[in-house]
């Protein structure tokens, strides 16, 4: 069959339950509660010992990551030998999808060898679904980034980051700046944040990498930093995706970071004490000043920590007992 024809795949099982991740889109709010709820069961602090359980003994959990990835490649894997998985890593640049092999074909070769779900990420966004098309009944598959589509697993660290410093998502406003237009993390930190009763969710972002009207539905927008902020309870910076522009469109650097560069004296029209939050990778100094990153409202290294839980979350609803 055609990797081209691709159908949109059905998420869930027979009895209603969760098979694939693939989107935060369509989730419904007491299905998120729920995912955030066991997300925070398996957020320990750093002084206590990471949370463990035997979820997941006897499982397989593939990672096939054919785009750069440092915190979501590791804490999936951490998330799954922590539910006492067994995890194989496929380096998609260096596996046989250079030979030539379809990326079908890579997926059936590891069912073979008894894989339960594959975490894919790919620049291609129809990839994860694609697959999710096409694995045997009892395989899930989680998209651990999609293009510019979706990042699901990094919405649900960002809104239980901001649940545990705020208590709450309703009513909140939260301002999403940046390359907002090219960036998975903005969609589907929006898909998330809305669902959860935000009372706002800004996008904040120059002309060129604001996206298409059509999307974003509900969403405000800004074209302007210091409005953009004004007043907010959480900001979200972004990286620009250069990997998804043409070199003509990247930004100058330094004059980006005087126009829309997160300092200090800029965090100060959010409102007093308001989170600071990036998906990382950072750069310092263009989108956000390092003593920004590093300060007392940065909540960064705190998303980084969830994202070992919610990964453990996800992966227990999806496969434990199955
Ligand atoms: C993001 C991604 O890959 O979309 N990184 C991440 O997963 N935390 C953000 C980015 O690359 O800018």
């Amino acid at each position: 069959m055609s990797e081209k024809n691709i159908l949109s795949s059905n998420p869930w099982r027979s009895d209603g339950s969760l098979r694939h991740l693939l989107t935060l889109e369509g989730l419904s709010r007491p299905l998120l509660e729920t995912l955030l709820e066991r997300s925070a069961h398996y957020s320990a602090p750093l002084s206590v010992p990471a949370a463990r359980s035997n979820a997941l003994i006897g499982k397989t959990v593939a990672l096939m990551f054919a785009e750069p990835s440092t915190r979501t490649r590791v804490s999936f894997e951490l998330a799954a030998r922590r539910l006492g998985a067994d995890v194989i890593n496929i380096e998609v640049q260096l596996s046989s999808r250079l030979k030539g092999e379809s990326v079908l074909d890579t997926v059936a070769t590891l069912e073979s060898m008894h894989v339960d779900a594959f975490v894919l990420r790919d620049s291609d966004a129809s990839i994860p679904e694609m697959v999710a098309k096409h694995v045997a009944p009892s395989v899930s598959v989680i998209s651990g980034g999609a293009g510019s589509l979706s990042h699901p697993t990094q919405g649900l660290l960002d809104a239980l980051t901001v649940r545990q410093h705020r208590g709450r998502i309703e009513g909140l406003t939260i301002a999403i700046v940046g390359d907002v237009k090219h960036s998975r993390v903005a969609r589907s930190a929006a898909q998330i944040f809305t669902a959860l009763g935000a009372g706002e969710v800004r996008l904040v972002a120059p002309v060129g990498l604001m996206p298409d009207e059509a999307e974003f539905a509900g969403c405000s927008r800004f074209t302007n930093l210091d409005r953009g902020i004004s007043d907010c309870d959480v900001v979200m910076m972004l990286r620009i995706q250069k990997e998804r522009m043409t070199a003509a469109a990247i930004p100058d650097e330094a004059r980006y970071f005087q126009e829309w560069g997160l300092t200090r004296e800029r965090l100060q029209r959010a409102k007093p004490g308001a989170l600071v939050m990036h998906p990382q990778p950072m750069n310092r100094g263009v989108e956000i000043a390092s003593d920004v990153a590093d300060g007392p409202q940065s909540v960064i290294r705190d998303q980084v920590r969830n994202g070992v839980a919610v990964r453990m979350a996800v992966l227990e609803t999806l496969l434990a007992g199955r």
